[in-house]
């Protein structure tokens, strides 16, 4: 049977950071607060001039630098990201180009925080069904760029960075097993941007009036986030027939400490099971799921099962099970 596996995970953060120290200067919070409801301690900020193309780039040529395979050989780029480098052409067109990956088709994947798992997904069921042989999945996400840093509630939350894995196939009992996916528009209400798209384009108005920001309603996002991520990933174990015990890692999108807690515990998983960098980088939107299995490859050996989750605007949720290939 043909399959899709990672063989490689490339990231790339800004140096810059942003310590909640940092924060206590721009709004009324405190190191404590951040802490505590967050489990967040600093994160990346990538500054102005550059976008999620520069740490895209960054992020595919350390995959392929890793692999040792030229950009030639790649067929499809899938750049996940809620910030791309403009509303259009795509950021994986421009990534693409820049890395020179010319036979490579590609696009812009958005479903908020659950970006690169949908864009993992389609790019596995491209390789598995024989179209694509090699692809590049990026998260990529520039949040400081829709953060008002006016709005302690959001701006305490997220950073910028990214991660990309490369896909090829394998006919091994290894790489991208299953995956069960959800969405909710009626959670758009909860989580937008409100300016910025068709309904009401950039204007004087808009700027002044600050709607280019996210606008979240934290407590009702953290409770659908905790709910439905842990039962996503039950579901798919459940078909399965996988217990916690069979899993390695548990690999929760970062967007809050206590949203991992609370599902790691839902799911049974000790927290030593569970994948976290948030208090290093934040809510990097797209890029926290490579960016985790970056910073855990040592870790990580042939065969093991991860279950990947995530949980994001939209709504949007799901699950993913991955048997890891090196
Ligand atoms: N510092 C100090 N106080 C603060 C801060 C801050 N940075 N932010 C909010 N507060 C205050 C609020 O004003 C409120 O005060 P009040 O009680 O006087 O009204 C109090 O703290 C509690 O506010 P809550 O919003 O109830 O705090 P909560 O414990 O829910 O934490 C948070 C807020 C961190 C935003 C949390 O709700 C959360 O993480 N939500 C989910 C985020 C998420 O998962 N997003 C999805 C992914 S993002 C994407 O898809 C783009």
């Amino acid at each position: 049977m043909r399959r899709a596996v990672i063989t490689a995970v490339g990231a790339y953060l800004p140096e810059k950071r942003l310590t909640n120290a940092d924060l206590e200067k721009l709004v009324e919070t405190s190191d404590e607060w951040i802490v505590e409801r967050t489990g967040i301690r600093e994160r990346r900020i990538l500054g102005r001039g550059k976008g999620s193309a520069y740490m895209a780039i960054k992020a595919a040529e350390e995959a392929l630098r890793k692999r040792g395979l030229p950009a030639e050989e790649i067929d499809l780029v899938i750049v996940a990201t809620v910030t791309p480098e403009h509303p259009f052409p795509a950021t994986a067109n421009i990534v693409a180009n820049a890395i020179g990956a010319h036979r490579a088709w590609g696009f812009d994947l958005e479903a908020a925080c659950s970006s690169f798992l949908y864009g993992l997904s389609i790019a596995a069921d491209s390789i598995a069904a024989g179209r694509v042989e090699r692809a590049l999945v990026i998260g990529s996400d520039k949040m400081s760029s829709i953060i008002d840093y006016r709005d302690r509630a959001t701006c305490v939350l997220f950073g910028d960075g990214a991660g990309a894995v490369l896909l090829e196939p394998t006919t091994e009992d290894v790489g991208v097993m299953d995956y069960l996916h959800q969405a909710d528009g009626s959670g758009c209400a909860y989580l937008h941007m409100k300016a910025g798209g068709s309904v009401l384009p950039p204007s004087v108005r808009t700027v002044r009036e600050r709607l280019h920001y996210v606008y979240q309603e934290g407590r009702q996002v953290f409770k659908h986030a905790v709910v439905q991520m842990a039962a996503v990933s039950e579901a798919l174990m459940q078909k399965h027939g996988l217990t916690a015990e069979d899993i390695a890692f548990f690999v929760p999108h970062q967007a809050n400490r206590r949203i991992i807690e609370a599902a790691a515990e839902r799911l049974r998983f000790p927290m030593e099971k569970v994948m976290i960098n948030i208090e290093r980088y934040g809510n990097t939107t797209s890029a926290t799921l490579p960016l985790c299995l970056y910073d855990y490859e040592s870790q990580l050996k042939k065969g093991d099962n991860l279950i990947l989750a995530t949980f994001g605007g939209g709504f949007t949720w799901g699950a993913l099970w991955l048997r890891w290939g090196y």
